[in-house]
Formats: structure tokens, sequence, C-alpha cells
């Protein structure tokens, strides 16, 4: 990669990170002049709102109604450095994609009370300057990362009024009146304000932003379907390849699902769990580095996040030579029975508890008949003894984040009921840990989940990732059909 431009003397320069905005040493006045001119107007006109566009004004005005009087900042964060003069890749926080449909960093949404309501307003870096020479000299520069929207541009876009993010600290300290935001995406900002802000107020705006993302509009499970459907694909291709998983390792299934998501989407909407063999028993393996062998399970763990950033959230426990064993279709069944009784379980009116209680009980009932925790099922169900191979929830909450709406108070989500456009995973698994002793020597190290994106729907609910089979046969011959 090419390094940002030198100084002619770099003897004594301060830091190249620190010279912002301004012309480097070692650029002839000549140059400089040359630079600002004979460049086209390349303002974009007539440009259509985004697609979010209409669905983001209604959740902000959903914001405003519950904030009267209050002036609201939402940031979509900043880019973080990685080494040096390279960043990670940015991904806006949430809750700002949510409420604007936009994706800049550094941007920030800002509410401003009036008397009926707020006015929104949108803090963007605008076009780059070519006067200062900044397009060409300085690391944000458009000429160094691409060409931004101008404020009109994205006014049009966005469908609210655009300013200068770099005004946006001085505007809002000078500006009267009580203020909450979002913290953790800004630290800039949070420390501009901090004399104004008070973290259980700040923390209520962001219960309420979880809670807004509950139930999904019809925009949403749209991408939460396209979300779904590129993974679907991306199982398929990691089938497809897994005879160059074995000659390689759980790095080359890692590759192969990410190829899909960045070519249909913007990333995985989380590090993707390759897990073979016994790293199936560890819930969020992402390392990845293990080897793949016949005869072994792959459990597979990963979700395409759209452009616009939904993610889906699917598993699935293959068998690497396409055949189950007795033992692992046995273990296989169990969950897959468990997880028919959860999907049951979803359906508008239900409590969100129901689908993970009729799973466990599923687990617990095999746990007993197989003799590995003595019943009655009742009294195991009620200790929880179910849990030292069942381990984790059943499911959450899916949506912009994998764990969608995780700051919503108990009442709206775990010890709440579901709605329709509510949509969820349920994902039950059975894990045997490589140093279980209690039990048989031939589990250890064998575990398997299934998980699916379940949508609820006026009468029920939707299976949104039902074009990936779910019973072992089906996996068998779709595995056999895949690898030709
Ligand atoms: N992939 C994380 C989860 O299933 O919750
Ligand atoms: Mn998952
Ligand atoms: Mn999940």
């Amino acid at each position: 990669m090419t390094e940002q431009p030198a100084p002619a003397n770099p003897e004594g320069d301060e830091p190249i990170k620190q010279r912002k905005n301004g012309l480097y040493p070692g650029v002839s006045d000549e140059l400089a002049e040359n630079m600002k001119s004979g460049w086209a107007d390349t303002e974009l006109r007539n440009l259509q709102p985004v697609e979010q566009a209409p669905h983001a004004a209604r959740r902000r005005a959903a914001l405003s109604a519950r904030f009267p009087g209050e002036r609201l900042v939402v940031p979509a964060g900043n880019l973080r450095t990685r080494s040096n003069d390279t960043e990670y890749a940015f991904r806006a926080s949430t809750e700002y994609a949510h409420l604007t449909g936009d994706q800049t960093h550094d941007g920030v949404l800002v509410l401003d009370p009036v008397d009926d309501g707020h006015t929104t307003t949108l803090y963007l870096l605008p076009r780059s300057d070519r006067e200062n020479g900044e397009f060409w000299l300085d690391g944000q520069g458009e000429l160094w990362v691409g060409r931004r929207y101008s404020l009109a541009e994205s006014e049009q876009l966005l469908g609210a009024e655009c300013r200068d993010v770099r005004k946006a600290a001085d505007e809002l300290a000078a500006a009267a009146g009580p203020v909450r935001i979002v913290r953790g995406h800004d630290a800039g900002l949070e420390e501009a304000l901090a004399d104004r802000l008070d973290a259980d107020r700040d923390e209520e705006l962001r219960i309420f932003l979880s809670e807004l993302r509950l139930v999904k509009d019809e925009f949403e499970i749209g991408q939460l379907q396209a979300a779904v459907d590129s993974t679907v694909r991306g199982f398929e291709d990691v089938v497809k390849v897994l005879d160059k998983a074995e000659a390689t390792s759980e790095r080359y299934i890692e590759g192969t699902f990410f190829l899909r998501a960045r070519v249909e989407g913007n990333d995985v909407g989380y590090g993707s769990i390759c897990a073979a063999g016994p790293h199936a028993t560890t819930l969020h393996w992402v390392r990845n580095d293990g080897p793949v062998r016949a005869g072994e399970l792959l459990l597979l763990d990963a979700g395409v996040e759209t452009h616009t950033l939904y993610t889906a959230d699917v598993t699935r426990t293959l068998p690497v030579s396409g055949r189950f064993t007795e033992l692992q279709r046995r273990i296989y069944d169990a969950v897959y029975d468990a997880q028919e009784a959860g999907i049951a379980a979803v359906r508008p009116g239900a409590k969100y508890r129901d689908f993970h209680d009729a799973a466990q009980r599923v687990l617990a009932t095999r746990l007993v008949e197989w003799g590995l925790v003595e019943g009655p099922v009742e009294r195991v169900l009620e200790l929880g003894l179910q849990r030292r191979w069942t381990l984790h929830g059943t499911g959450h909450m899916l949506g912009l984040d994998v764990h969608d709406c995780a700051v919503a108070r108990r009442e709206s989500y775990v010890e709440g009921t579901l709605e329709p456009g509510m949509c969820l995973t349920v994902e039950p698994g059975l894990y045997f840990q490589t140093d279980d002793l209690t039990v048989p020597a031939e589990y250890r190290g064998i575990g398997v989940r299934i998980e699916d994106d379940i949508l609820v729907t006026e009468s029920g609910s939707r299976n949104l990732s039902a074009a990936l089979p779910r019973t072992a046969d089906d996996v068998e011959s779709w595995m056999a059909r895949l690898k030709g």
C-alpha cells in the first residue's frame, strides 16, 4: 500500500497523523496552486432517497415522541487505528444506521427539540477541500479514500438537513438545554458534552433504541431474508470445497464463506465459527486454525451481513465425510428434535422463554434416556442439570446486530411476549467436552448445534433459513448432491 506524501525534509516534522488539514512541507507553491484547479464539477443532482429513508424517518418520529424537549445525539462512530496509518474496516453504530440509513464514519445524528417535536440534522464529513489541498494531502482526503457525497447530495439521499461534522462538537456544546447521547461510539463528542451528560439518562436513550428494534418492518424483514439467502449460498460454497478444507484447515472454510459475504453483502455479521471435530464444543470457536478430518463433524455458524447491515445467524453441523456415524446421528437427532420443539413454540402471544423451555425439555429427556444424567426429567430441568451439555440459551433476537436489542429491558425481551415482526434464532445444541469424564468416551469431542432464523408472523412463524436442510437425512443427501 502507498504511504501518505512524505515531506521533503522529514527532520523535526511532527508525525504525519497530526498534520491534518494543511499543506505538508515539501510541496512547492506552484504544485499546491496547480492542484487547486482544473477539476470538473461532479456534483450529483436529483438523487433519489435511499430505500431506508422513510423507515428511518418513522423511527426518528418515535424517538422524538419519547423524549420531547430534549436534544438527542446518536453518533455513527469513528475509524479505529489498526496500526500506524491504517484503520480497521468501519462499521457504523447500529443505532445510527437504524435511525438514518447512513453508514458514514464520524457521522452524528442530532434531534433538536422544537415546539412540536424535533428537527433532524445529520453532521457529516463534507467533500474534501481543494483549496487547502486536503483532498490529496490528508490521509482521509478523497483522493486517498474515495469520493464522499457532498452535504447537498446527502440531504437528497437521507432526507435530512446535513451540516459539516467538524462543527458538531462546538454547535452542540453551545446549544442550551438537556442533551442525551448514545455512548460508546464517539469519545470526542462525549468529552465535548461531558458536563451536560448523565449516565442514567443516556442509558435510557440506549435502552429505548434497543427496544425500538424489537419489531422489524417490511424493509427489515426483506433485508434479513436477503442476508439469510446469501448465507445459504455461503454454506453451499463451503460444502463444495470440504475436500480442500480437509487438505488445509478450518481457515479454508472461513475464507470460502467470507468470499460470499463480501461479494454479496457488506461483511460477515460476526466472526464465522468454523469448528471441526472437538472444536465444535467451544461455543465461539473463531480461531479457525484447526484440521478438518473425515469422520468428524464440522459445526459452521456463520452469517452474511447485507449492505444495509442486517445479518443472518445460521448454524449447521455437517459430517465432513458426508455421512453421520450412528452416535453422531443420535446426538444430531436429539438437537433436531429440540429445535423442532423450539420452533413450534414461536408464535405471537407466546412468552419469549417458551421456545427455550421447549427445547431444553427435549434435550433433558434425551440426556436422561441415554443415562448421562439421573432423572426424572422434571428434577433435571428444575436443577438445570442438562446445562452441563446444553450450555447456552436457545436463541436471541436478530437484526442489525447478531445479538440484537441486547439492552432491551427484561420485561420487553426475555420476560416479554412474542409479537409479529420479531425475528429470533432458535439454536439448541449439545456439547460434550473432550475432558468430560461424566460421559462415555465415545461422546467426548462431539458438538452439535442447529440454528435457524425464525420470523414471528401473524399466524405463527416463518423459518427464513428453511432453504438449508435440517434433518440428518436431508443434510446427507444435500451434501452428496453438492459434493458431486
Ligand atoms: N453466532 C453467535 C450465536 O449464535 O449466537
Ligand atoms: Mn450463530
Ligand atoms: Mn445465534
